[in-house]
């Protein structure tokens, strides 16, 4: 049996920290906001290396927050992919935008950035690439085509917690950036958590102000906001696991090294390329007889996972959308019958690593 994901193994030696954590918040009764929250937002900033970070409720709020601190609203256009989790593209919806999709890179996944100059429109305001997977997006490149058209820059960096481009981190690149830290994260909570980080102190306060119905001071409300505020226990939690957070990363790098290693030469098989420093958040591969293959491993009780199945221009959500047809992202529609994502987390030991891989090329070699 290969697990996915496997939590406990990471936190089972970090036990005793988070019940003395926990039971010190339970000591004090200040579960939303405080101390713990003000700890890890000013931990987090400075492990992204940027000013100010801003705690949400999920990474979802997280967008939302970080759009409408922008001043995104209606009639305005936002350029993203539609390889990527319903959130990115919720966070534009409900800050009252439209998306416009862009094609992914047919290598790395993440948003072709010498497409985006083609939808660029009067009503465009910024460009929301996610560092799927792990690994950033072009961030050079988008942000020249940003500086060109006067754009803002808006991270989902909700899987690529310490990813870096040179000797920057995900985080540090756009005017802000949107963290989750669901569970299953490279840095992930006891429940739903996120962030914004930005370098604007006046986008935080605004960001800040938004997660908390809008309001400066109690009961008196500047701005019409939200309730996405993070819990302390959820603060509490990541601010144990942060310092881990390196070591976790370096450890998905070997095992995705040893996979790679031993799915090189395998026929049919399309490995992740790196094009930057990539935390694994998910090794996915490519091989056209996606299905078949993932029903093999099942029986083998290898579980995987695909990220993800329908584009989101394909969703019914997206009904009347100009990019909701068939054909309108062909590089994206091709690759989401292709890939697979294979166990992946900090515990897996060599000897699964090379399980999964066999059982990989078993298949392909027979098939
Ligand atoms: C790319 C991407 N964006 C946004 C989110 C939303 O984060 P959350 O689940 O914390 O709301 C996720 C994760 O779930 C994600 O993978």
């Amino acid at each position: 049996m290969v697990p996915f994901v496997n939590l406990s193994a990471m936190h089972a030696p970090l036990q005793a920290e988070f019940e003395r954590v926990f039971r010190e918040i339970i000591s004090t009764s200040a579960f939303i906001g405080g101390r713990a929250v003000a700890d890890f937002e000013r931990a987090f900033a400075h492990f992204c290396g940027v000013n100010h970070a801003v705690a949400a409720g999920s990474g979802t709020a997280a967008l939302h927050m970080a759009l409408a601190a922008c001043g995104i609203g209606p009639g305005d256009e936002v350029i993203t992919t539609a390889h990527t989790f319903a959130a990115t593209v919720e966070g534009i919806l409900h800050a009252g935008a439209t998306p416009v999709f862009v094609d992914v890179d047919e290598e790395t996944y993440t948003i072709a950035p010498e497409q985006i100059e083609a939808v660029i429109t009067p009503r465009t305001r910024a460009i929301l690439p996610v560092h799927l997977y792990g690994q950033c997006a072009d961030m050079e490149a988008i942000g020249a085509v940003a500086r060109r058209h006067n754009l803002l820059v808006i991270e989902d960096a909700a899987q690529a917690h310490g990813a870096r481009i040179g000797d920057r981190r995900a985080g540090s690149f756009g005017d802000m950036a949107c963290f989750s830290f669901y569970p299953a994260k490279n840095l992930g909570a006891f429940g739903d958590a996120g962030m914004v980080v930005t370098n604007d102190p006046e986008k935080a306060r605004i960001a800040r102000l938004l997660a908390d119905h809008g309001s400066p001071d109690k009961y008196h409300h500047t701005l019409l906001g939200y309730n996405y505020r993070c819990d302390a226990l959820q603060a509490a939690v990541l601010s144990v696991k942060l310092p881990h957070l390196e070591a976790w990363n370096e450890r998905r790098r070997r095992a995705a090294a040893r996979y790679t290693e031993q799915l090189r030469d395998v026929p049919g098989v399309r490995t992740p390329r790196a094009r930057f420093d990539h935390i694994y958040h998910l090794y996915v591969i490519r091989v056209t007889q996606r299905d078949a293959l993932k029903s093999f491993l099942g029986q083998r009780n290898i579980a995987t996972g695909l990220h993800y199945p329908v584009p989101m221009h394909l969703q019914p959500m997206m009904t009347g959308h100009p990019q909701a047809r068939v054909g309108a992202l062909p590089v994206t529609e091709r690759i989401v019958g292709e890939i697979l994502s294979l166990p992946m987390f900090p515990d897996i030991t060599d000897a699964q690593v090379d399980e999964v891989a066999a059982a990989v090329r078993e298949f392909l070699e027979k098939s």
